[in-house]
């Protein structure tokens, strides 16, 4: 429907204006904020960095709840400082999409009312310290799968922003891997708790690229603008491959009994997630949707007077430079 909308968009934009846009594009020119854009790219681009900045807020939840139980001095200021770092992501996209003609008000409230997505991991519990872990070496790993070719997305702000989070990103997912490998080479039970961690997170962690690509509405618009560069199955595929190794290493082992390297593909053959699951999850019914909105909720709501006591600051400053003239 969106998609729709979208599309009927962008036909009614000037078809010259749309034919030297998508030269541009193709160029590898970035687009910047007062370029001439098409309706469908602008609106994409405010649903992709809106989602993506909401899932940076939303993904401090589960990593939080553990700030005041890490297992020592070292890993608390560790876990401090990455969930600190999600909130300096979230604040970047925020204003990346501004530069778009949105403010961050009405794409908060689009999240709060369920008009807005945000990642469906944030949607399972983090339920012990291994799951902190396998957060930073699986949810970071993917989220950095993604995000390296955002770096050349074609809107300049996002494209700037993604680099600035690429860097941090890597740290992220470095740190949790050497959480869980410090599990991993453990007790018996600390690696039986990094062998859990990793069997319920595996399939959320794959599905954070998406619905598989027979199935994504927006991918092949996306990529001809350059908003996405890969499509869901390709990035899906880079990290299964780059994980395979990573779990052999800690002596773990991956959920997916039919999992094998394709020595024709260089690839390894894996097992999808099961969608029904995903699209249930977007919907609202994960294990967590109801507790995250209600933080988010309870959050913005505890925040008014902090927001309402700034706008009237500014605006009585305003009003005295005003007199001043
Ligand atoms: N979670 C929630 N919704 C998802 C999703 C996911 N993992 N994957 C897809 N969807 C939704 C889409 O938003 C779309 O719904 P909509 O039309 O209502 O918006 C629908 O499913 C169909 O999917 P498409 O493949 O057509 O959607 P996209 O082309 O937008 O691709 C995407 C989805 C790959 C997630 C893309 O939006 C993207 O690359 N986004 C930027 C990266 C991002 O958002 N990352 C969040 C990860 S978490 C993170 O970065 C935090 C870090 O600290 C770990």
């Amino acid at each position: 429907m969106y998609a729709q909308m979208i599309k009927s968009e962008a036909t009614q934009d000037d078809p010259e204006k749309l034919a030297a846009f998508q030269a541009r594009i193709d160029a590898g020119e970035k687009i910047e904020p007062k370029d001439w854009m098409p309706e469908g790219y602008r609106k994409t681009l405010i649903r992709q960095i809106g989602q993506h900045a909401h899932s940076e807020i939303v993904g401090q939840l589960p990593e939080g709840n553990w700030i005041t139980r890490a297992p020592t001095l070292e890993r608390k200021a560790i876990l401090l400082a990455k969930v600190q770092d999600e909130a300096g992501h979230g604040l970047y996209l925020y204003c990346a999409a501004e530069t778009l003609g949105v403010s961050r008000d009405e794409i908060t409230e689009m999240l709060l009312d369920g008009r807005m997505k945000y990642s469906s991991i944030f949607n399972y519990p983090t339920l012990n310290w291994a799951d902190i872990g396998a957060v930073g070496w699986l949810v970071d790993g993917a989220a950095i799968m993604n995000q390296v070719p955002l770096q050349r997305t074609s809107f300049g702000p996002y494209s700037r922003a993604m680099i600035r989070i690429c860097k941090e990103e890597s740290f992220h997912q470095r740190q949790g891997y050497d959480a869980i490998r410090k599990m991993a080479e453990g007790t018996p039970e600390q690696k039986k708790m990094a062998q859990d961690a990793l069997n319920r997170l595996w399939y959320p962690s794959l599905m954070m690229f998406g619905p598989s690509d027979k199935d994504s509405v927006h991918s092949a618009q996306s990529m001809a603008w350059k908003i996405k560069m890969n499509t869901n199955d390709e990035l899906r595929q880079k990290f299964v491959d780059q994980t395979v190794p990573q779990a052999e290493y800690l002596g773990l082992t991956i959920p997916d009994p039919d999992l094998k390297w394709n020595e024709e593909r260089g690839h390894y053959d894996y097992t999808d997630p099961d969608w029904s699951e995903f699209f249930d999850v977007i919907k609202g019914n994960g294990p967590c949707n109801v507790d995250r909105l209600a933080a988010r909720n309870k959050a913005w709501d505890d925040g008014a007077w902090v927001r309402d006591g700034l706008l009237a600051h500014a605006k009585k400053k305003a009003a005295r430079q005003h007199a001043a003239e």
